[in-house]
């Protein structure tokens, strides 16, 4: 591990052992999600009282597909029809049923690179070891030439970047890392989770970051007025799963945002900037989802 490794896991050790939120906006509060958790509990109780139980957990295995075609003026020409398979929010370890129809999903896809842009985990706390065999099953039907890059979400700790990197996915940790093509090049910038871990390095790395056609990686939109500033293109992230429960026609009852509530679901813009806020594949607190549809997304940039 290099020095910046050591220094950057010593800290978001800290951090995660603290039981705090660290926020950009220099305040700190506690994480409730064991809280959330009961509130949840009481939920599903309600549910199973309705009836709509199991409808709720068939409906967060029915994994869709979302097919999108991304035009940019700056897009190197190499990388004309480029396509990006963008998974996020697994929370592999929460729900069994899940892996089946996303690997069929994923089966059907040809894809030059996989973007994923963390929350890997179920619980925000704990043992890792639940999220490393079906995770293996994943990375190994997974067929990307260009590679899977990742990055961490606030479900996620420290300890699995080495582990990761040992399955072969490239962990980005407030870093950044050239795909090249053709003679051409486009550049990646995964940031730590900014939503329990924020620290300043979270800007530094895109203020940092190599000039050129670049890409966001980032586990929330939290981070969407950085990446405009320093001239993104692409913002791909996940975090919200689009409210994951919802009320008729999609509206979020809890959306987990501090910042960029705006940015819950699908294309956003800001400047030069295009983001993209995926559902995600899995689900957290309870494995249910309504009126909100889990989704894999496949991106065809254009220039
Ligand atoms: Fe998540």
């Amino acid at each position: 591990m290099n020095h910046q490794r050591v220094i950057w896991a010593a800290a978001r050790l800290a951090l995660e052992s603290s039981q705090k939120k660290n926020r950009r906006n220099g305040s700190s509060g506690i994480r409730y999600w064991a809280s959330f958790e009961k509130a949840l509990g009481l939920f599903v109780w309600l549910l199973r009282i309705a009836g709509l139980h199991k409808k709720g957990i068939q409906n967060a295995i029915n994994i869709k597909c979302e097919h999108h075609s991304v035009a940019f003026d700056s897009l190197p020409e190499a990388f004309h029809k480029f396509r990006i398979l963008h998974l996020t929010d697994l929370h592999i370890d929460g729900n069994p049923l899940m892996l089946d129809p996303l690997l069929k999903q994923i089966s059907k896809l040809e894809y030059d690179i996989c973007l994923i842009t963390g929350d890997f985990r179920f619980g925000t706390h704990g043992s890792i070891a639940g999220v490393i065999e079906p995770l293996k099953t994943l990375i190994e039907n997974i067929k990307a030439p260009f590679g899977i890059h990742a990055t961490l979400g606030n479900h996620d700790s420290q300890a699995m970047v080495p582990v990761f990197e040992e399955m072969g996915i490239n962990m980005l940790v407030n870093e950044s890392v050239k795909i090249k093509k053709d003679g051409d090049e486009i550049v990646l910038t995964g940031i730590d989770d900014v939503h329990y871990y924020y620290t300043d390095n979270a800007i530094h790395a895109m203020e940092q970051s190599p000039e050129g056609f670049k890409i966001a990686l980032v586990h929330s939109p939290e981070m969407f007025d950085v990446a405009a500033d320093n001239h993104y293109s692409l913002y791909l992230c996940g975090h919200t799963h689009a409210g994951q429960i919802c009320l008729p026609g999609g509206k979020p009852v809890f959306k987990h945002l501090y910042t960029g509530k705006n940015l819950t679901k699908g294309f956003w813009k800001l400047n030069g900037l295009t983001g993209y806020t995926s559902a995600g594949c899995g689900t957290s607190g309870i494995p249910i989802r309504f009126n909100c549809e889990g989704e894999i997304t496949l991106f065809t940039l254009l220039n």
